[in-house]
């Protein structure tokens, strides 16, 4: 009787066992986090919508700033309906593409369209936004103007009017320092701050190169002492004495003891050299600092789980998807598919042996490489995913997440247009919706 009963009481142990690893583990790991909306009419929601963390990072500081009285939401973690469920709500926005909501927040932009003008569901709630944006755009913080238009149909009380920050400038964002202290008596805290780091090696990879030249640089922390970052993450590094920071995705990870970038040496059609590239490329010597911050980019790590993953970039984007694959590798994951293009094999096929070596070791199930000047009509990555149509789609439905890095103008937008076209209206929606596309794209 006894044995009777451990025997039915293993199985059903085993039962549940099997129960998790097969339906209930998988259809977590592809969940966005849940959001806790709790006790939301006493709290201010402080919504963001980021494509490349800086929103993000931002929105983070605010609720800081807030500490218990905000409730801190990723804007696809919520549905505009929501929204009516609390007294006040800010809106940390970027705007991308052309005057286009950031990936995340297509889902929100869609349903924001659906509500109708008339429905004033929003009659109660303060609102409040800032909006980031590049006034070199036609549509200057598009998104954000967009999101005020909005919130104003449903009738939300605007506080003040969208404080709009054009690349990332510091007057601008004072001003949001100021509507926080005066509206809500909120003080942000401060800024992490640069660090020192010693320029060690600077090496240029393509020497005989078709483009402009592109230099490997190798710096190490002043201080000896290696601060945690993750693949995906943005080093900003302030240029000499010029008072400006210009950013670069990161190529290494911690664990291999340096911080790597690849920066392509710029210069205007006139011949003025790139003012950040210029200085990092061919002014500060090696063994000499500079003052280097580093950025997280959340919205661009790696998965935690084994999910697949599909690289896609050219140029210098192969930086951010160097540091991607290697913390894919290091946790185990080899489910990679790299997609890389550049114009030369032999002049500008940066970090090919290493690459090639991660192929033959099964750590990359597949690398497709488009060379735009080895043929009579010019190859790009775009192409490669076209002729790749029903593996594409495969990967899609097998969950993967795609990364693009490199070039905004033409690379990407060739990219998005081919995903489109090969994951049909659905297909790619669902992707972003449950951000399997994400872009650092610049
Ligand atoms: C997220 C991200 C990742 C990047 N990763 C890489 C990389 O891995 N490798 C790489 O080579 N490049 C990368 N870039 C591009 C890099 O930041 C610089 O734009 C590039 O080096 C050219 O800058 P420059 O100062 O040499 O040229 P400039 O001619 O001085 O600048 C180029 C143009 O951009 C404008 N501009 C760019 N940034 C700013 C800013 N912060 N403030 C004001 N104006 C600005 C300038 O006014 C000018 O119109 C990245 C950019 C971003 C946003
Ligand atoms: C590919 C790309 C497209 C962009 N399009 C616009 C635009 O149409 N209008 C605008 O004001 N800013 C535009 N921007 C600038 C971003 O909004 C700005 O850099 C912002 O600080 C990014 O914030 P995030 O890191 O939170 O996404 C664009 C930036 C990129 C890289």
């Amino acid at each position: 009787m006894l044995a009777d009963s451990a025997i039915a009481l293993a199985a059903v142990a085993v039962w549940f066992i099997l129960l998790w690893y097969c339906w209930i583990r998988p259809s977590r790991r592809h969940r966005k986090p849940a959001i806790q909306i709790a006790s939301a009419a006493d709290t201010t929601a402080i919504v963001y919508a980021s494509q490349t963390g800086t929103a993000l990072h931002l929105a983070q500081r605010t609720a800081d700033g807030f500490g218990q009285q905000a409730t801190l939401l990723a804007i696809d973690a919520i549905t505009p309906a929501q929204l009516s469920e609390f007294r006040r709500a800010l809106f940390i926005v970027s705007t991308y593409g052309e005057g286009d909501p950031p990936d995340m927040a297509q889902q929100f932009y869609r349903a924001m369209s659906a509500h109708r003008q008339e429905e004033r569901k929003l009659e109660g709630l303060e609102a409040g936004i800032l909006a980031l944006g590049d006034d070199d755009y036609q549509h200057y913080c598009g998104f954000g103007v967009a999101l005020e238009t909005w919130l104003r149909q449903q009738g939300a009380a605007l506080l003040f009017n969208t404080v709009k920050v054009n690349r990332c400038n510091a007057a601008d964002l004072h001003l949001w320092e100021t509507r926080l202290a005066d509206h809500f008596q909120v003080v942000l805290g401060d800024e992490a701050p640069f660090h020192a780091w010693t320029l060690v090696e600077r090496t240029l990879l393509n020497p005989a190169g078709l483009g402009r030249p592109c230099f490997e640089l190798t710096w190490k922390p002043a201080n000896d002492q290696i601060p945690p970052w993750s693949a995906g993450d943005i080093a900003q590094l302030r240029i000499g004495d010029a008072g400006e920071t210009r950013e670069y995705s990161i190529a290494s990870v911690p664990a291999e003891g340096h911080l790597r970038l690849l920066v392509r040496q710029h210069q205007a059609p006139d011949g003025t050299p790139g003012l950040g590239s210029g200085w990092l490329c061919a002014q500060l010597p090696v063994g000499h600092q500079a003052k280097i911050r580093i950025r997280p980019n959340p919205l661009f790590h790696a998965p935690d789980d084994d999910r697949p993953a599909v690289f896609i970039g050219n140029g210098t984007g192969i930086a951010g998807l160097r540091s991607l694959l290697q913390e894919r590798i290091n946790r185990g994951h080899y489910d990679n598919w790299l997609i890389f293009g550049e114009r030369s094999r032999n002049t500008d096929f940066h970090w090919a042996g290493l690459l090639e070596s991660w192929q033959q070791d099964g750590y990359l199930q597949r690398m497709d490489l488009a060379f735009s000047r080895e043929q009579a009509g010019k190859r790009y990555v775009h192409h490669l995913l076209q002729d790749s149509a029903e593996a594409v789609a495969n990967w899609a439905a097998r969950g993967a997440v795609f990364y693009v890095c490199g070039s905004k103008d033409g690379m990407a937008q060739d990219v998005d247009r081919a995903l489109r076209e090969l994951l049909g209206k659905h297909g790619y929606e669902d992707l972003v919706d449950r951000r399997g596309y994400r872009r650092d794209v610049y």
